[in-house]
């Protein structure tokens, strides 16, 4: 079934300060969509926006679920992700004093999601064979790499048919940021997934990208029509690639 996102026009911002102007894009059922932008430049404000934690101030956000359309714009965070679009925040955000089990549980609050709750954490643990082992130890006591696939599996305790994913990269050891991005492919191709991904690390996100957008102080400065576009446009080589 087609599970897509369309971004259009969106402005975004904090108290005065305007982050967003006039951002579109879209994530069509099944791609593997990049936002690629260097450190400030809204990546995550983007992320934000379309999951209600920064309404937009003008623009629409609409997303296409099992089937039925529907406006995110003016609904709030737990609505969208019971509609089933969930986030991985930068940073993991997990509870560290809680163990691995309990912050699983805690990615399904969405009401379907519940009951489905026993079959989703056995699916993770499926997905994660490190998590089933490393149930019971606090979260805070995992390695980078752990809280990273911790991070996904709780996402996907909600789950959801699209995916957002701000840079799981962030603080990762190379081997590991490309162990994450494998595992964040082979994860859309098992659940079927539609994934934005934000990344500051152009060269890892385009190996699983099918298309991408760059985003400058807020502004979609390019689109991609494909990886190969983004790796062959000559500012992108310059500027990003280190070409
Ligand atoms: N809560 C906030 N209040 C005010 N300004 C904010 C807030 N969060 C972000 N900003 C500002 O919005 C701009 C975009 O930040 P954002 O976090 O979206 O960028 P980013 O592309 O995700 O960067 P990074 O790669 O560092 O995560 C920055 O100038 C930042 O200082
Ligand atoms: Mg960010």
């Amino acid at each position: 079934m087609d599970n897509s996102i369309v971004i259009d026009g969106i402005d975004a911002g904090y108290g005065s300060v305007r982050v967003l102007e006039g951002v579109s894009l879209e994530v069509r059922g099944g791609e593997t969509v990049v936002l690629l932008g260097t450190n400030g430049n809204g990546k995550s404000t983007l992320m934000k926006s379309i999951m209600g934690m920064v309404p937009p101030r003008a623009g629409r956000i609409t997303a296409r679920i099992d089937g039925v359309t529907h406006h995110l714009t003016g609904r709030t965070t737990e609505e969208i992700v019971d509609l089933g679009v969930a986030l991985v925040p930068e940073g993991r955000r997990l509870f560290p004093r809680l163990s691995v089990e309990e912050n699983l549980l805690l990615g399904a609050f969405r009401p379907k999601a519940r009951a489905q709750i026993r079959t989703n954490l056995a699916f993770c643990f499926e997905a994660f064979p490190r998590l089933a082992e490393r149930r019971s130890q606090l979260a805070g006591s995992m390695s980078g790499g752990e809280q990273q696939m911790l991070a996904l599996g709780r996402a996907l305790m909600s789950a959801p048919r699209i995916l957002l994913i701000d840079e799981p990269s962030v603080g990762l050891a190379p081997v590991l940021v490309s162990r994450t991005i494998d595992k964040i492919r082979e994860l859309k191709e098992r659940y079927n997934l539609t994934v934005l991904m934000a990344e500051q690390n152009f060269p890892q996100a385009l190996r699983i990208a099918d298309r991408g957008y760059v985003i400058v102080h807020g502004r979609i400065e390019f689109e991609g029509k494909s990886a190969d576009e983004l790796n062959n446009n000559d500012l992108i080589r310059k500027f990003y690639l280190g070409l």
